[in-house]
C-alpha cells in the first residue's frame, strides 16, 4: 500500500470520527446542526477531515447547545462557536504564514531600516569596513567597505530587506559604483515614509508624493551636471577626479592618484567600450600596493612546459579545451580481462598511439603556441617540445576565455577540420618574472586595448580588497566614458536635489506635499551621514551647507579632509552623473516597491506528490 493510499485512508477515518462524534448530537438536535450546516456551506468552507472536520462538528454542537440552553449559558454557547470559526475561515494550507495589514508594513519598514543601518556606517571617506567571516568549513574572511559585498553575503530573511539586497546588486552590476548610497537612501526614504504612515497618510498618497519629488530631483541634479567631452585634457582630468573619489573611500584611498592614473590608463585604452573583460586584474601577493602596475598585452598565471621554448614571437596560438591525459590507460565504467601483460601493454601503445595522432592534428594547424583548459601529461608535452611548440597546460576557464578574447581566436575542442579553427595572434610570447613567480606575457595583442593591471599588496585579503575597489572606479570610468556628464561629490548633488525638491513641496497643495517634503529630508540624510561617519558635527555642518546652497551656482559641499564646508570645484571631488542618477532612481522604485505591500504571505515549498 502506498503511502498516499495511507493517507488516503487515514482522511476518511478523520471525516468518519467527526461524523461518529456528531452522529448522536445530530438525531437529536438535527435542526440546528442542519441550520450549521448550511451556513457552512452557504460560506463556502468545504467538509474538511482531520483536525477541521472536529472543529466542523464540534462548532455545530455548540450553536446546538445554545439553542436549548437557558438564556444565561447560551451567552456563553453562542460566543465559543466564533472562535472556531476563526480557525475554519483559512483559506490558506496549514503551513502557510499570513501577516496582514499594517503589522506587514511595519516588518516590512523594520527590515529595510535594519539593512540601510547596517551598511551606513561604511558610507563615505571615512567609513568603517566590516569583515565578513563565513561560518562554513575554512571559514573564509573578507575585509570590506564595499556595500554590495557586504549585502551579497548576508543570508536575510525578511522580503523588504532582500528587495534592498537587490537593488545594491543590480547597482554593482549597471554602474559599479554606490553599491552604499543607494540602501541608505531607500532606508531614508522608508523611515520618512514610516512617520507619513502613522499621521495616517495613506501609502498611495506619499507614493505619488515620491513619484514627484524624484522626477523633480532628477531634472535639478541634470541642469547642474558639466560635461567636458570636447575638451581632452578637460574631460581627463574630471575621470581623475571620479576615480580619486570613487578610491577615497576604500582601501586605495592611500594611494588613490596613483590607482586613478591606472585606472584611467586603462579606461581610455578601450576606446569607449564598456567591456572591462579586455582589462585583466591579476593579484600577486608580496611588495605593496604602490607596487602595482599596468601592463599592456595579457598576464597568464602558469608555466611553459619543460624543454619548450621561452620565447615565441609572430605567434599563431590554438586555444583548446580537450583532454590531453590519455597515455595512461583509463576505462571507466568498461572491464576488460587480459589474459597477460602484453596485452595491457598493447593496450598502452594503441592509447599512446591515439594521443600522437591527436597531436599531430594539433600541430597539423601551423602553430607556435598550445594552450589547454585541462592538464597536457608526458607524453603530449614530450611531442610539443620535440615540434618546437609552446604548450601551456591547465589554463583555467577564465584564463582561456580572456586569452581567446584578447588574442582574437576561438577555443577549439576538435581539431579535424583545421580551416574552422580561429587562431590567436600575438607580437611576442614570453617568460617574465613578477616577484618570485615566473609568468607568461603575451604582447601586442590583437585586441590592441587589452591590458592588465598587476596588483601587489601584503596578504591575499588586502588584494582582494583592492581589486574590489578598482573594480568599481573601472566600471564608473568606463561608465563617464560614454555618459560623460559629471557632477561635484561630498553631498552637493543630495543638497541640489533637495533644495529644488524642497520648493517643490511648498508649491504642491494637499497631503502628497508632506511626503515630497519627506523626500527633500531623505535626500540630505547622505551629506549628514557622511558628515556623522567622519565624526564631524552633522547639524552644524548641514545647516551650513543648506544656507550655501541658498547662493545661486553654489558648489559646496562636505569637506571630510578639512571637516567643514568646503568648495568641491577646488578639492576635485567630482562623481559620474550616470550613477548618482542610478542610485537616486533605484531607491524611490524600491521605496515604492516596498510601500505598497500589504499583505506578507509566507508559504513553504510546493509538496512532491508520491507517485503511485
Ligand atoms: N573627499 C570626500 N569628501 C566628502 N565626501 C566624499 C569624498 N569622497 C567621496 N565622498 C562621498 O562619499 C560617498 C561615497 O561613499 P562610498 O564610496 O563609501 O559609498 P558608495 O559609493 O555609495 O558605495 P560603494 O563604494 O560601497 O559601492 C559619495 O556620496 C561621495 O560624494
Ligand atoms: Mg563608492
Amino acid at each position: 500500500m502506498t503511502s498516499s493510499t495511507v493517507a488516503k485512508q487515514d482522511d476518511l477515518m478523520d471525516r468518519r470520527i467527526g461524523l461518529r462524534l456528531s452522529g448522536p448530537t445530530l438525531s437529536i438536535l438535527c435542526h440546528p446542526c442542519l441550520a450549521g450546516h448550511a451556513f457552512y456551506r452557504n460560506t463556502g468552507v468545504r467538509l474538511i477531515g482531520g483536525i477541521r472536520g472536529r472543529l466542523y462538528h464540534l462548532t455545530a454542537l455548540l450553536f446546538s447547545l445554545a439553542w436549548i440552553c437557558p438564556p444565561g449559558p447560551r451567552l456563553t454557547f453562542s460566543t465559543l462557536p466564533w472562535l472556531f470559526f476563526v480557525q475554519m475561515e483559512r483559506v490558506l494550507k496549514d503551513d502557510a504564514v499570513e501577516e496582514k495589514g499594517e503589522r506587514a508594513r511595519m516588518a516590512s519598514f523594520i527590515g529595510a531600516m535594519a539593512i540601510a543601518d547596517l551598511v551606513k556606517t561604511t558610507l563615505g571617506p571615512k567609513g568603517m569596513d566590516k569583515i565578513l567571516q563565513s561560518t562554513g568549513r575554512g571559514r573564509n574572511v573578507t575585509v570590506t567597505n564595499d556595500g554590495a559585498t557586504i549585502l551579497k553575503s548576508l543570508h536575510i530573511d525578511n522580503p523588504a530587506a532582500k528587495v534592498l539586497v537587490d537593488i545594491s546588486k543590480v547597482q554593482d552590476d549597471e554602474v559599479g559604483d554606490g553599491t552604499t548610497s543607494v540602501v541608505v537612501l531607500a532606508g531614508e526614504l522608508l523611515r520618512e515614509a514610516e512617520k507619513l504612515v502613522n499621521m495616517k497618510i495613506h501609502p498611495m498618497t506619499i507614493i505619488a508624493g515620491y513619484r514627484m519629488a524624484a522626477e523633480c530631483a532628477r531634472n535639478a541634479l541634470l541642469q547642474k551636471t558639466m560635461d567636458n567631452k570636447e575638451n581632452i585634457d578637460k574631460f581627463r582630468s574630471d575621470l581623475m577626479n571620479i576615480a580619486m573619489t570613487t578610491l577615497s573611500s576604500k582601501i586605495l584611498s592611500q594611494d588613490k592618484e596613483y590607482f586613478a592614473e591606472l585606472a584611467v590608463d586603462a579606461v581610455l585604452r578601450l576606446k569607449g567600450s564598456t567591456n572591462l573583460e579586455a582589462i585583466q586584474i591579476l593579484k600577486k601577493p608580496g611588495g605593496s600596493l604602490k607596487d602595482s602596475f599596468l601592463d599592456e598585452g595579457f598576464i597568464l598565471d602558469k608555466k611553459i612546459g619543460i624543454g619548450q621554448p621561452k620565447r615565441i614571437e609572430n605567434a599563431k596560438i590554438l586555444v583548446a579545451n580537450t583532454a590531453m591525459d590519455t597515455d595512461k590507460v583509463k576505462i571507466y565504467g568498461a572491464r576488460v580481462r587480459v589474459d597477460s601483460m602484453a596485452k595491457v601493454a598493447e593496450i598502452e601503445a594503441a592509447e599512446k598511439q591515439k594521443m600522437r595522432e591527436k597531436v599531430q592534428k594539433i600541430i597539423g594547424h601551423g602553430i607556435n603556441c598550445f594552450v589547454n583548459r585541462q592538464l597536457i601529461y608526458n607524453f603530449p608535452e614530450e611531442l610539443f617540445a620535440d615540434a618546437g611548440i609552446l604548450a601551456i597546460e591547465h589554463a583555467d576557464f577564465e584564463g582561456i576565455e580572456r586569452l581567446a578574447l584578447v588574442t582574437g581566436g576561438e577555443i577549439a575542442s576538435t581539431f579535424d577540420n583545421p580551416e574552422s579553427v580561429k587562431l590567436g595572434h600575438c607580437k611576442v610570447i614570453e617568460e617574465i618574472m613578477i616577484g618570485e613567480d615566473k609568468l607568461i606575457h603575451f604582447s601586442g595583442v590583437e585586441m590592441g586595448q587589452a591590458c592588465t593591471i598587476v596588483l601587489r599588496g601584503a596578504s591575499e585579503h588586502v588584494l582582494d580588497e583592492a581589486e574590489r575597489s578598482l573594480h568599481d572606479a573601472l566600471c564608473v570610468l568606463s561608465q563617464t566614458v560614454n555618459d560623460t556628464r559629471v557632477v561635484f561629490g561630498g553631498g552637493w548633488p543630495e543638497m541640489v536635489m533637495a533644495k529644488e525638491v524642497d520648493e517643490l513641496a511648498r508649491k504642491t497643495p494637499g497631503k502628497k506635499s508632506h511626503a515630497i517634503d519627506a523626500f527633500s529630508r531623505a535626500l540630505q540624510a547622505i551629506p549628514t551621514i557622511i558628515a556623522d561617519n567622519a565624526g564631524l558635527d552633522s547639524a552644524e555642518l548641514i545647516s551650513q551647507l543648506r544656507a550655501e546652497h541658498h547662493k545661486e551656482n553654489s558648489v559646496a559641499g562636505i569637506d571630510v579632509i578639512s571637516g567643514s564646508v568646503g568648495d568641491m570645484q577646488k578639492r576635485g571631488i567630482s562623481e559620474s552623473f550616470k550613477v548618482k542618477q542610478a542610485i537616486l532612481l533605484s531607491a524611490t522604485e524600491a521605496a515604492e516597491m516596498i510601500l505598497r505591500v500589504d499583505e506578507i504571505i509566507t508559504c513553504a515549498p510546493r509538496q512532491r506528490e508520491d507517485r503511485m
